[in-house]
């Protein structure tokens, strides 16, 4: 029998700003899930990072069941009364709907679901991102499962040579394309470096793949909050479930693509690209300028429905330097204060509260005549030959 793994995840109010949790509403969305989730679900894991509540559950109903997504949405109602009772900040602001309607996407949380035939032994990693977007999760996971640089499994260990399969999505029209490497490898970066509208969705095992053919292997949630509620409301953090070993990539492998603390967008206001530092859940709580953005890993094994684990994967001395270099980009950047592109660029803005502010100056604009300025413009390749 196959197994669904459902990673579903929603701010749902913080404290004292977007900073961090409260431990007793982590509790109520718990709570809610072990009495009402005993029915559906072999096992679950709750935890969190900075200012979101992420629930992991393992049942047998497959994707886009709507009891688990139910499920999930109540309990973050319930959640959110505590959080609403106690003064949460935020408190509900992912719950962008009123009531619950058969499938939780589109309604505010992230959803990341896999169905896996589970191996005798099935581990895997839950990377859980705050202050930031799906898309910071492009260059980690093209790293893990298309870098040779970072995993030399995929020059060493016959089941990874022939390479992955990727399902990309262009959010802004709302497509997808499914691309294999190291066949496409340079069409695939070509899209996923514009993180802003290419997002990688899935990563699945190609059909000759010894030990696990056609299989999916990692999913990230997508689910864009503005796009839905059409202006800044609520957070897209994003999650990613990376299973790994036996012909995919190591722990060690995967995690390594996080050693370098890159830069991605959503930071500050949404409104700002900063370095993505790894971090165990002791330090997942955001404070510096609202960040920096920070991922926490956790890793599990699955057997027979039930989890055992998780182990706290960045909280390791051998990612102090990660940390180390983070702090010394956030020291270089925010010295740009409100300036690109430590600010996101424009077109990125349209979200936030920024268009409100500039509205009032439309009426102040004088006419310049840019006419010279467009002629000096238009020079072709062709001038040069
Ligand atoms: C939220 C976030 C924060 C807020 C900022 C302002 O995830 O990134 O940086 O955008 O604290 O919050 P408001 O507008 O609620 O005062
Ligand atoms: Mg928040
Ligand atoms: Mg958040």
């Amino acid at each position: 029998m196959k197994t669904t793994i459902s990673h579903i995840k929603a701010d749902i109010g913080s404290l004292p700003g977007h900073s961090s949790v409260y431990e007793p509403v982590v509790q109520e969305v718990g709570k809610f899930i072990r009495e009402h989730g005993s029915g559906i679900l072999t096992d679950h894991f709750i935890s969190h990072v900075g200012d979101d509540i992420q629930i992991t559950m393992i049942h047998n109903r497959g994707v886009d069941n709507p009891e688990i997504h139910e499920l999930a949405w109540n309990a973050f109602i319930a959640g959110t009364a505590l959080a609403k009772k106690v003064g949460l900040y935020g408190a509900g602001q992912d719950l962008l709907k009123d009531s619950f309607s058969g499938n939780i996407k589109g309604m505010g949380p992230g959803v990341a679901e896999m169905e896996i035939n589970a191996r005798k032994s099935e581990p895997f990693i839950i990377y859980m991102m705050d202050k930031t977007e799906p898309g910071a999760f492009n260059f980690p996971i093209f790293k893990m499962f298309a870098d040779p640089y970072n995993t030399p499994g995929l020059v060493i260990d016959p089941n990874m040579h022939d390479g992955f399969k990727f399902e990309i999505w262009d959010i802004i029209e709302g497509k997808k394309i499914y691309l294999d490497t190291p066949e496409h490898m340079y069409d695939i970066m070509g899209m996923i470096g514009s993180k802003s509208r290419y997002v990688v969705k899935r990563v699945f095992t190609k059909e000759n793949h010894e030990k696990l053919p056609d299989e999916n292997v990692s999913v990230i949630t997508t689910d864009k909050l503005s796009f839905i509620a059409g202006e800044y409301v609520g957070k897209d953090d994003p999650a990613g479930i990376v299973r790994i070993q036996s012909g995919l990539p190591a722990a060690g492998e995967s995690l390594e693509a996080f050693s370098h603390p890159y830069l991605v967008s959503g930071w500050m206001r949404g409104s700002f690209n900063g370095p993505l530092m790894p971090v165990g859940m002791k330090d997942s709580k955001m404070t510096r300028f609202d960040g920096p953005p920070r991922v926490v890993a956790l890793g599990f094994v699955l057997k027979d429905g039930k989890l055992t684990g998780p182990v706290d994967m960045f909280d390791d001395p051998a990612f102090d330097g990660a940390r180390k270099t983070a702090v010394e980009i956030v020291d270089y950047l925010r010295r740009m204060g409100p300036f690109e592109p430590h600010r996101l660029p424009e077109d990125e803005m349209e979200y936030t509260s920024l268009p409100r502010v500039l509205e009032k100056l439309k009426s102040q604009f004088q006419h310049i005549d840019m006419e010279p300025a467009k002629k000096k413009l238009k020079v072709s390749t062709k001038d040069f030959d």
